[in-house]
């Protein structure tokens, strides 16, 4: 089973966590960078309006794993736009498996898992489970139980 992790972190705390989940699952790890930066605002709106922004390369084409697991932070209760972009970019998708990770400053509605489980869904990749993560979690280093779970229920379903 080979599992890439492909990680959107502005501010640290998502890839503090997909960092952990590397180690534990032993897997390989891509990093979605911006170009440039863009204002709070900006962030917020793109989040709203489902924009992409440019994005750093990275690792999109799924042709040598059988997992993809997004992680990423909560934007306006919505993906941020790096993240959007990279979806797009997914190539050798179909039949691959994925799970989602979200970290996010309130555990209330938010869409962002919601929607890369359905347009990952809709590129032929089989839902294995989903996360959110408490940002005062992630820098309270109190988040390792919670992962545990994650990775335990996930690995179930790929034996299953
Ligand atoms: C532009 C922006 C919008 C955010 N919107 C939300 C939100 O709608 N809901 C939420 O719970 N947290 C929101 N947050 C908080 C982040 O999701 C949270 O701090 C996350 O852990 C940051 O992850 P990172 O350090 O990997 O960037 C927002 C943060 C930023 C910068």
């Amino acid at each position: 089973m080979k599992i890439l992790i492909a990680c959107y972190s502005y501010s640290g705390n998502t890839l503090k966590v997909a960092q952990k989940l590397k180690n534990d699952l032993k897997a390989d790890l891509t990093e979605i960078k911006t170009i440039k930066d863009r204002w709070y605002l900006l962030k917020v709106w793109d989040s709203l309006r489902g924009n992409q922004v440019p994005i750093k390369q990275c690792t999109s084409d799924l042709r040598n794993y059988d997992t993809l697991i997004v992680c990423c932070p909560v934007w306006a209760g919505r993906t941020p736009a790096a993240v959007n972009e990279y979806l797009s970019l997914l190539k050798n998708a179909k039949d691959n498996n994925f799970a989602v990770l979200v970290t996010a400053g309130s555990d209330k509605n938010q869409k962002a898992t919601i929607y890369i489980r359905e347009y990952l869904s809709e590129q032929g990749m089989k839902f294995m489970g989903q996360i959110l993560i408490l940002a005062e979690d992630v820098q309270k280093d109190d988040f390792s139980d919670k992962l545990d779970i994650f990775i335990k229920r996930f690995q179930k379903e790929q034996e299953d």
